[in-house]
């Protein structure tokens, strides 16, 4: 090869070495899982039906129960560009090939989420892909925030994440619980099976990695762990406690309405004593590995 080819083929930053050699068994297990368990969300439920079943419903339900699974899809959306900065770090930090492949599962399994609640929303009555709300349009692009993940070590950043999931993941069960039709509830299901791996990997994280963080940094990702949560609740992604007064009436009357038909959602009152639960969860958890969380005086009380 020419000298003049080799500069142009050498990139910054530069992948290589590629490696090939598996050092967390825990996690390659993650990924044969997700392997045995991939799922189809174009062809294992049947949408035909769900559409059927609820044309009964009044236009009104039918039209907040699309609203409600678009938001879904929203928020399922937006973890794969975090996912996708992640394999990008991953792959120039020539981490093993086991936690790049994970990493990639978790995108694809997000967009999988993305589609399904989509869809959902397309038998129900129709996707909206852009938000309504002057509010939401404004706060969802911001929902991932790279300066935030970047400031903390690649490892501890990703737990962060996993310890959202585990909260997206109790509210899901909520609303897979209210679900009355057979494949909004197969679609929370198959969703939840994915999600309870991620929430293994932020376990296995724990596990292999933070004995070996200072006391400064637990405290400092306790306190990372809370900020980004209050961000989320104030923004309402996860509930819609604290969004702004007429944007919050609307979306509760919505989300109630989707709810009381059994398409999915939870009443916005019920939203905020499941976060409390998932949090104090987390909270147990992650004290084994010495992080405190500092008490969320939005939804904690206290101040
Ligand atoms: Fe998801
Ligand atoms: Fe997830």
């Amino acid at each position: 090869m020419e000298a003049s080819m080799l500069e142009e083929t050498v990139q910054d930053p530069n992948p290589y070495p590629v490696v090939a050699e598996l050092q967390y068994p825990d996690v390659w297990k993650l990924c044969t899982q997700a392997r045995e368990l991939a799922w189809d969300p174009a062809a294992d439920i049947d949408w035909a039906a769900l559409k059927r079943e609820t044309a009964h419903l009044p236009a009104a339900a039918l039209e907040a129960g699309a609203e409600w699974w678009s938001l879904r899809a929203w928020m399922e959306h937006g973890a794969t560009p975090y996912g996708a900065e992640r394999l990008l770090q991953a792959i120039f930090d020539h981490l093993p090939f086991e936690v790049k492949q994970h990493i990639t599962n978790f995108i694809f399994e997000e967009m999988r989420h993305h589609e399904a609640s989509f869809r959902i929303a397309n038998s129900l009555a129709v996707y909206q892909p852009t938000p309504r709300s002057d509010y939401f349009k404004m706060i969802i692009p911001r929902f991932h925030n790279e300066e935030a993940e970047r400031a903390m070590p690649f490892y501890a950043g990703m737990t962060v994440n996993t310890l959202f999931e585990y909260v997206s993941g109790e509210l899901t069960v909520a609303r897979m619980n209210n679900a009355a039709y057979p494949e909004i509830r197969k679609a929370c299901e198959l969703i939840l099976r994915d999600e309870a791996r991620h929430i293994h990997f932020g376990r296995i994280l724990m596990r292999r990695f933070f004995e070996d963080l200072t006391q400064e940094e637990k405290d400092h990702l306790g306190e990372k762990f809370a900020t980004k949560l209050r961000g989320s609740l104030l923004n309402g992604v996860y509930a819609v406690v604290n969004l702004p007064a007429d944007e919050r009436k609307r979306s509760a009357a919505a989300r109630a309405l989707a709810a009381d038909h059994g398409l999915g959602a939870t009443h916005p009152d019920e939203e905020v004593a499941i976060i409390v639960k998932a949090v104090q969860d987390i909270r147990e958890i992650v004290a084994e590995h010495g992080v405190p969380i500092p008490i969320i005086p939005e939804i904690e009380g206290g101040n």
